[in-house]
């Protein structure tokens, strides 16, 4: 596990996180518009990877076939359990999915840009492990955060509009300027992604940003037959500047 890898893992373990995951329900719009293309679920055997605290298996649990979900983290695991008592959530790595058979889920979820917390040789192995696991014409939807974001790397007093938002952004990134250096040294410029320290979780994450067509690219390597990219609401688009994150679906 790389230094960042373990730092990451770290953060989704802090009590303060748990209990901010433990308290999102609802699905992304994006997502809403997502699963319309994906269709019936009823029969569906589904894997919800990086469940965390819940939030997806609030929606799916009782609209599926079957349900399982994991997360490397036991602090969340143990949050999402004692919301769905009944589910079967458990702890594990999205890197080795050695436990399931192969082509043993009709769709598998990667929520909320969870895949961005894993270094690179560690996100292959995700996407080659996903599509061992999914079965012929199955969904792999997730989202991942987006490398032509016009914003991407820039601090609030850089480029927001003055007024209110700016500055409270502002403020919360001076108030962990010391974490926020200590990080930016850990950023990377790597051969088709960058690795940043965002605003997320007070400026605790290393997180790995691509350009659509690149996701799309390795998305083939793992042998994806086709994929298509959404922007952070969902719609249809190629390439855009204003989603931090962008949705996609492959088969
Ligand atoms: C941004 S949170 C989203 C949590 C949840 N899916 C939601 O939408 O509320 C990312 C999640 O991915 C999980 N995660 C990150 N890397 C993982 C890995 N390699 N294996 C399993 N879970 C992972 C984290 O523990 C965390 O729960």
């Amino acid at each position: 596990m790389s230094d960042f890898e373990g730092l990451n893992e770290a953060t989704y373990r802090q009590a303060g996180i748990v209990d901010e995951y433990a308290a999102q329900e609802s699905l992304h719009e994006g997502e809403e518009r997502l699963l319309e293309r994906v269709g019936d679920l009823s029969g569906a055997r589904m894997l919800d990877i990086g469940v965390g605290a819940g939030r997806t298996t609030a929606h799916f649990l009782d609209r599926v076939g079957s349900y399982v979900g994991i997360d490397y983290s036991p602090e969340l695991v143990d949050a999402c359990r004692r919301r769905f008592p009944g589910a079967d959530v458990s702890v594990g790595d999205a890197r080795d999915l050695s436990r399931f058979a192969d082509g043993s889920f009709d769709l598998v979820l990667f929520s909320f840009n969870g895949i961005d917390y894993v270094a690179d040789e560690g996100r292959r192995r995700v996407l080659a492990e996903v599509r061992r696991v999914l079965a012929d014409g199955g969904h792999f939807m997730f989202s991942s955060h987006n490398r032509d974001y016009s914003r991407l790397g820039k601090l609030p007093w850089q480029d927001a509009r003055p007024g209110r938002t700016m500055l409270k952004q502002s403020a919360h990134a001076l108030l962990h300027t010391r974490r926020r250096r200590e990080m930016r040294r850990r950023e990377l410029v790597g051969r088709d992604h960058v690795l940043v320290n965002d605003n997320a979780h007070d400026w605790s994450l290393l997180t790995y940003y691509i350009s659509p067509p690149d996701q799309v690219r390795q998305l083939a390597d793992a042998g994806f037959a086709d994929a298509e990219c959404f922007d952070q609401w969902g719609r249809p688009s190629a390439t855009d500047e204003a989603s931090v994150w962008r949705h996609y679906l492959a088969r």
